[in-house]
Order: structure tokens, then C-alpha cells, then sequence
């Protein structure tokens, strides 16, 4: 079965430096290579039309320039990316089209080519308009950067312009996040991602950490954290529409809801997932040997995992219960939660909903999304079984 919306992710690597939180496929000092890194991107665009999984699926609803930082490309090899999208597999007319922005590239000039090219969405990776916090981030822009990267992009008259944000970050002083949700609100972006400080393995952060040499943020502190960005920004007028992603209403980002709602999507470049019913795979994350492959006209691909009725209904649930819409139960997944204690004493302390046959956590209460969806999963696998698995 097709799915009714598809979507496209492109992978651009190529970052000014690595931030010291990032684990990311990015490469930097790499400039050279963008001119071969689209070549490659265009003909991994051809190669899926006859690749067995993806095949004439088309046209897509949205398309999602990712990175790495997308803005730094030359925007013609971003037009170029898209007209060969839009040869192979089509793009709907009025496509939603997003491109991550990072507030050292911004450029009148540079946001007039990407918006002349088709990109319609840019989303500015803002992280915190406190230039202390950006320090503390290792980021290289300060908090003038990137309302000036904001105010290009409105003057370019982009149709929606996210901000991302990251709170939670070790050593940063109380009040400083403050100050970035009342610098941002009055900027009035159409959208808001909002994400904690993760410490990913690996990266410099991490290996701080292990020397002692940045402080954890403890849970209490995290979650004082995401109730006051949840509050301001709901009180504002913003809907919380996924647990770190805030809208003004007709702004959700179409994209990132139709993966987390089971849409199918094409992943094309450095170590991009795709998803179609029944399948998930992923590209090799080193850049040499994904530009080789496709010169050499082999399959990008280094994994890929069949997704079963079992992980279908997992993913479901995970994905679900982080969204305000929740998730849709089974007649037989409903019974098997209504007989449940732990779930009986989740829905009777009101932190869960129940409407019909829809469960869903919102406003505070997504804070334990995981929690319940494990929850949730565990008492399923135990009761109820899933066609197709014995
Ligand atoms: C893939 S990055 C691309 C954005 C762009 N390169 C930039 O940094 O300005 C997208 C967003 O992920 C978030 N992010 C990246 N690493 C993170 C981490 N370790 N913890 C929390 N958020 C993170 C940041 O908010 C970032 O803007
Ligand atoms: S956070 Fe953004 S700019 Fe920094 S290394 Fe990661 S992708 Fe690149």
C-alpha cells in the first residue's frame, strides 16, 4: 500500500564547525566537495525510481533540507536538488519546502536564491538569544546573529520560519532562559522547536562529562525547564503539537508530522533514513565512501530493518503518544489497556485521556510519554497478539 503523503528528506553534511553537543552526520572544511556531494545526491535521486523499495512513488508533499546546514550550499545546487526531484518523482505544486538555516549564513541575497529556487520554509537554528548561553553551546553566532537571521528571512517573506531552541543546557543561569522565550516571542516566528541539551556519545560534550567538567542538569531542573518553554509559549498562542515542537495555528511543520503520523518518506544523502510500509533503511554516513558508491553506481545503503506488525504497532505507540493527537487503539489493544493497573491508575489520575477508542497525554503530561508508552507496549505484547506474529 502507497502511502497518501510522502515526503522528501535530503541530507546536506557540510557545517561551518561541529558544535561540541552535535552528533549529526556533518562534516566541515569539506566545501570543496559540495559541487561532487550533489552530483552524488542527484544520482541517488535517479537510482531510487528503480530501486525496488521506493520505485515511482511521487509526487511529494513536502520536502525537508536537513543537515549539517543546508544553508551553506550554494543555492543553485539547491535548485538543482530540487528540479531533479521534481523530474524523477514530482513535486506537488505548493509543496511545503524546508531548508535548516544556521544564523552564520544568513545573507539577503543567499535567503532570496533558496526562496527563489522553491524553498518556501526555513528554520533557523537559533538555540538561544542569551550570547552567554551560545558560549556555553560552543556555537559561533551570537544572539544579535540570529535575530538578524529572523528578520532576512521575514523581509524575504518565507511562508513559515521556525526557531530552534535548546534549554536544559549545564551551567546556563536560571534567568537566561527567560530571556530567550520573551527575545523570541517578540520576534513572533510561526513555529518553535524546543529540545533539552541530550549529551550525545561521542561528542565533546559527552567526553566532558565523563571528565567531570560540565555539570548534569538534574530531572527536576530539566522539567522545570520544559514546563516554563511549554507555558509561555502555549499562554502565547502557540499550540504544542508534539512534545518539543510548538505551531501557530496552519503552521505545523507538514513534513516532520506526516513521519510521526506514518507517512512514507525517501531519505536521499550522508546516512538519511527512508521509511515505506513494511521498511525502514539507512545510507552509509561517511562522506568519501557515499559519494564512491554513487559513482561507481552502487546502492548508498548500509542497513536496513523490515518492519513488522509487532514494530509497527510499537512505532505507533512511541510516536503517537508524543503528538496531541495520541494514538488510535485497536478494539483488542483497548481491551488489554483497560485491564491494565498501571494504565487504570495513569487514566484515573487524568494524566492520560481516553476518548473513544484515542489515548493521548498533552500539556504537562508529555513529559512522560515514554514512560507510558512503554508502559503501554509491555501490557500489549503480553495480551494481545498482533496479526501475522505468533
Ligand atoms: C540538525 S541541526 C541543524 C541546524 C543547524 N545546523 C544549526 O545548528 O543551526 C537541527 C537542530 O537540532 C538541535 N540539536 C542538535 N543537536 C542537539 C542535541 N545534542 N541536543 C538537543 N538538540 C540538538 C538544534 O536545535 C538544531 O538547531
Ligand atoms: S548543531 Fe548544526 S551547525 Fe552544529 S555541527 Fe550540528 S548540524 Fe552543524
Amino acid at each position: 500500500m502507497v502511502a497518501d503523503r510522502l515526503g522528501l528528506y535530503v541530507h546536506i553534511p557540510f557545517c561551518p564547525q561541529r558544535c561540541p553537543y552535535c552528533a549529526f552526520a556533518v562534516v566541515t572544511g569539506r566545501m570543496d566537495m559540495t559541487e561532487g556531494y550533489v552530483q552524488a545526491v542527484c544520482d541517488e535521486l535517479v537510482w531510487s525510481a528503480s530501486s525496488p523499495s521506493w520505485g515511482n512513488r511521487g509526487p511529494f508533499d513536502t520536502v525537508f533540507f536537513g543537515g549539517g546546514t543546508p544553508s551553506r550550499l550554494a543555492p543553485k545546487l539547491i535548485a538543482r536538488i530540487l528540479e531533479t526531484a521534481n523530474r524523477i518523482h514530482g513535486i506537488r505544486q505548493g509543496a511545503e519546502i524546508t531548508l535548516e538555516a544556521n544564523p552564520t549564513t544568513a545573507d539577503a541575497q543567499r535567503f532570496g536564491e533558496f526562496r527563489d529556487a522553491g524553498v518556501n520554509r526555513l528554520s533557523i537554528g537559533m538555540q538561544s538569544l542569551v550570547d552567554e548561553t551560545l558560549l556555553l553551546l560552543g556555537r559561533t553566532h551570537s544572539a544579535a546573529d540570529a535575530i538578524h537571521a529572523y528578520s532576512l528571512a521575514r523581509q524575504i517573506g518565507f511562508r513559515s520560519v521556525n526557531c530552534d531552541l535548546i534549554f536544559s543546557v549545564p551551567a546556563e543561569p536560571a534567568a537566561a532562559l527567560a530571556t530567550t522565550i520573551e527575545q523570541l516571542l517578540v520576534l513572533e516566528p510561526d513555529h518553535i522547536s524546543a529540545y533539552a541539551l541530550s549529551v550525545e556519545k561521542d561528542t565533546p560534550f559527552h567526553r566532558r562529562r565523563l571528565q567531570g567538567d560540565l555539570p548534569e542538569v538534574d530531572e527536576d531542573d530539566d522539567a522545570t525547564q520544559f514546563a516554563q518553554v511549554r507555558q509561555h509559549l502555549t499562554r502565547a498562542g502557540f499550540e504544542q503539537y508534539e512534545i518539543s515542537n510548538f505551531s501557530r495555528p496552519g503552521h505545523r511543520c507538514a513534513h516532520n508530522w506526516d513521519c510521526w503520523t506514518g507517512g512514507e518518506y525517501l531519505g536521499i544523502g550522508l546516512s538519511s533514513h527512508s521509511f515505506v510500509e513494511g521498511e525502514r533503511w539507512w545510507n552509509l554516513s561517511d562522506l568519501d565512501r557515499y559519494c564512491q558508491a554513487l559513482q561507481g553506481g552502487v546502492s548508498p545503503r548500509s542497513g536496513s530493518e523490515a518492519i513488522g506488525p509487532r514494530k509497527k504497532r510499537e512505532e505507533r505507540i512511541w510516536l503517537g503518544l508524543r503528538t496531541c493527537e495520541g494514538v488510535e487503539l485497536e478494539a483488542g489493544e483497548l481491551a488489554a489497556m483497560q485491564s491494565s493497573t498501571q494504565m487504570g491508575i495513569l487514566l484515573s489520575s487524568g494524566r492520560l485521556t481516553l476518548e473513544r477508542q484515542r489515548l493521548r497525554l498533552v500539556g504537562e503530561n508529555f513529559a512522560i510519554a515514554d514512560a507510558v508508552a512503554a508502559t503501554l507496549i509491555e501490557t500489549l505484547e503480553r495480551d494481545v497478539a498482533v496479526a501475522g506474529c505468533p
